[in-house]
């Protein structure tokens, strides 16, 4: 008998369990393990049905993905097996039981469709996420699950790949039974009660589909999941359903997945995937180093930043001081943090209770009352150093010896903030983006002295926060800001060249970003950079070219959203139109420092923009301020819109070929030569014909 699969006798009923930890993944021998379970129990006579149960934590939570990687690589390793099994299974003459708990995820799914019964235990989910991998079913998920839950439903599980939790799955007609108490025994149960009925199969049943619907969830899908192919090949697969017998409803989900498959989308999205557990993981910190406990924390600053960062800690269930300098300041804050709730409750997101609960753990103080207590003191004040470096020799005065100082700086150098203080080791950025309530990603900035345990207590927090913490070095702008310069930078001068500001943003977002980089430079607020820049202009060398326009706009009182005018012209109600000022400005700008007028094509502002975040970000892994191209990704993926089906700019470079974007880099140098060079790593592994993720294989 396979390891993977473990088979005894219950009375007459064969109990076939997976043991593939962490996640009974279908790895190689699952199938074939369940394979060998089905044959034995139906060649013993005394057995008069079947349970298939996981063992562990789970019931099986998908195709084990990386057969998809090895797929992707061109190593041949067929999913051929799992379609046997799936088979073999809903044709055994003893009814087989599904007995689920943890998740029933994608083949995991598709496997229980294909038993006669399925029971679960109410925590049980089930689900097809494959859309968030870039593919679709290709288990004949997509032709099973509308015979059992209705077109419309399965259409819109297989489209957007959302779990189903055991109570829905049963109304909807995918679980026959939910069971209380132990698992096994009900299941066990069941299966007497079912051994001398004839197996009903999913695949002969019969279903019917309705046009609009399928026409409503496209239309969904373009708005969700902009720019995606998986789930639109999801639905026109369950559609496929609907009006062609099974074996020919199976092929079309068949062909659908293979182009899903091997396309960049899927790569991109299962590089992601694996990526943000990857960076989970830092080189040098393993289970020896235990993370501190974070029962307490407190936040310096009630502005946007720090009222959003208590919410985090709020939301986690975290009690949370929130100190402000002026009872104004903290009542504006609080007020802030009531609508934001407010909004949420509104937006049927949390319920009014939930809310409550939050509030109630947050404390608004004008002192340092308490602090003494605090696990973790995250500060956010405003973006000055002398400003950061005095909190921090207070915080120095009254923190506990075990307590995490963390600054929310986003630009300033953590070691001169950390020398503030007699205990640098216990000194660390903590990164937010803005809303900080709201986006997933937290930079964690390790320091020249920063301990590893600081380090594993933030990583770990980071996830109890519901973030994606990313571990980076301390250099200006870390990771995320530092490669965001260029990019807004190209944005800038293709405008400045008399390219509209609608053309620049209008093809970065056909690209896939969420919003365009020169809206966003208006939302964040023209004057943040501007007033970096004055601070920076002694270091600006003579004769280079700078991004001029937006200095140009804020010298106008011009700074974006926030005054309703910057490179567009803002309403009310923030919906954004031209501002034919700024091709007004950059035509006279343009005359004036000698910058040629040309129109560029969508490709010549992508690759500009994007290349250099690329180049960037060669810089950054070479000088290892990331662990790797990896890190870059989920950086780029969860805090600046990058879109995950292009699996971050590191992936999208290696999936274009980093020859190709070295040329081009090549190409903008001969161009605006004090601009550009190309990053020794690009150069150098373009030369070798590698990749980014390959250069990440010595990540540790
Ligand atoms: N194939 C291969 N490995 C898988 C996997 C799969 N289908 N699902 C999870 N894993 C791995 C993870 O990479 C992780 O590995 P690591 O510990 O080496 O980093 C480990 O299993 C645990 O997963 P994790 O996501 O950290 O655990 P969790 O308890 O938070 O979540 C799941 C568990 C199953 C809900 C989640 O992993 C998941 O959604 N998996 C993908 C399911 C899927 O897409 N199935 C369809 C595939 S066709």
């Amino acid at each position: 008998m396979s390891r993977l699969v473990s088979y005894r006798k219950q009375g007459p009923v064969a109990v076939l369990a997976i043991e593939n930890p962490p996640v009974n993944a279908l790895s190689p021998g699952v199938p074939e393990g369940i394979l060998e379970g089905l044959k034995q129990a139906l060649g013993d006579e005394e057995v008069k049905a079947v349970v298939l149960i996981g063992g562990g934590r789970t019931f099986i939570a998908g195709a084990d993905i990386h057969e998809f990687e090895k797929i992707h690589a061109g190593e041949a390793r067929g999913l051929d097996m799992i379609l046997h099994a799936i088979t073999e299974l809903e044709q055994s003459p003893k009814p087989v039981i599904a007995a689920i708990h943890g998740t029933a995820f994608g083949g995991g799914l598709e496997v229980a469709m294909a038993c006669h019964y399925r029971v679960a235990v109410a925590s049980a989910q089930v689900g097809q996420p494959e859309v968030k991998l870039g593919i679709i079913p290709g288990g004949q998920g997509t032709q099973r699950l509308p015979r059992l839950a209705g077109a419309a439903k399965a259409a819109g599980m297989c489209a957007f790949g959302e779990p189903v939790k055991a109570a829905d799955a049963l109304s909807c007609g995918i679980m026959d039974r939910l069971i209380e108490g132990d698992l096994l025994a009900g299941a066990l149960a069941f299966a007497l009660e079912v051994s001398d009925k004839t197996p009903p199969k999913a695949s002969e049943r019969a279903v019917q589909g309705d046009p609009a619907v399928f026409a409503s969830l496209h239309a969904e899908a373009n708005k969700r999941l902009r720019g995606q192919m998986a789930p639109h090949a999801a639905i026109d697969a369950v559609e496929a359903a609907t009006r062609l017998p099974f074996r020919d409803g199976c092929k079309v989900e068949a062909q659908l997945f293979e182009n899903c498959l091997k396309s960049d989308q899927s790569k991109g999205l299962i590089h992601a995937f694996f990526g943000e557990r990857t960076v989970a993981k830092i080189p040098g910190i393993g289970k020896d180093v235990l993370p501190m406990p974070i029962r307490q924390a407190a936040v310096i600053g009630a502005g946007t930043m720090g009222g959003g960062i208590s919410m985090v800690y709020a939301n986690a269930g975290i009690p949370v001081r929130m100190k402000e300098t002026t009872q104004e300041a903290l009542d504006h804050g609080l007020a802030t943090i009531r609508k934001n709730y407010a909004n949420s409750v509104k937006r049927g997101r949390f319920s009014e209770e939930f809310v409550n609960e939050r509030l109630r753990l947050i404390t608004p103080q004008l002192s340092y009352d308490g602090f003494e207590q605090a696990d973790i003191i995250v500060e956010a004040v405003f973006e000055n150093m002398a400003l950061k470096q005095q909190v921090f020799t207070e915080l120095d005065g009254i923190a506990k010896p075990d307590c995490v100082l963390a600054s929310n700086t986003s630009t300033l150098d953590i070691d001169a903030i950390a020398a503030a203080t007699r205990r640098p080791e216990w000194v660390i950025g903590h990164h937010f983006f803005s809303p900080a309530n709201v986006m997933r990603l937290l930079e964690i900035v390790r320091g020249k002295q920063t301990s590893r345990q600081v380090i594993a207590t933030s990583m770990d927090l980071a996830r109890k926060l519901r973030k994606v913490g990313v571990l980076v070095g301390n250099c200006r702008g870390f990771a995320g800001n530092r490669m965001f310069a260029p990019y807004c930078r190209e944005s800038v001068f293709l405008v400045e060249e008399g390219n509209a500001p609608e053309r620049v943003d209008g093809a970065l977002y056909e690209f896939g970003m969420a919003m365009g980089p020169l809206a966003v430079q208006d939302l964040a607020g023209l004057d943040v950079g501007w007033r970096i820049r004055k601070e920076f202009r002694h270091l600006e060398k003579p004769g280079v070219r700078y991004a001029e326009l937006d200095t140009m706009l804020c010298e106008r009182g011009h700074y974006g959203q926030k005054t309703g005018r910057g490179f567009f012209v803002y309403d009310e109600s923030r919906k954004a139109s031209s501002n034919p000022e700024v091709m007004a400005l950059a035509k006279e700008y343009a005359a004036k420092a000698g910058i040629e007028q040309r129109a560029a094509s969508n490709d010549e502002i992508i690759e500009r923009c994007v290349y250099a975040l690329i180049n960037e970000g060669a810089r950054l892994l070479e000088e290892g301020m990331a662990l790797g191209s990896v890190d870059i990704d989920i950086v780029y993926l969860n805090g600046y819109g990058f879109p995950a089906w292009r699996g971050g700019p590191m992936k999208y470079a290696d999936l274009a070929g980093l020859k190709k974007v070295h040329n081009k880099v090549c190409e903008f140098q001969r161009r605006f030569p004090d601009i550009w060079q190309p990053a020794p790593l690009l150069e150098r592994l373009a030369e070798e014909g590698a990749t980014f993720s390959s250069y990440d294989k010595s990540r540790g």
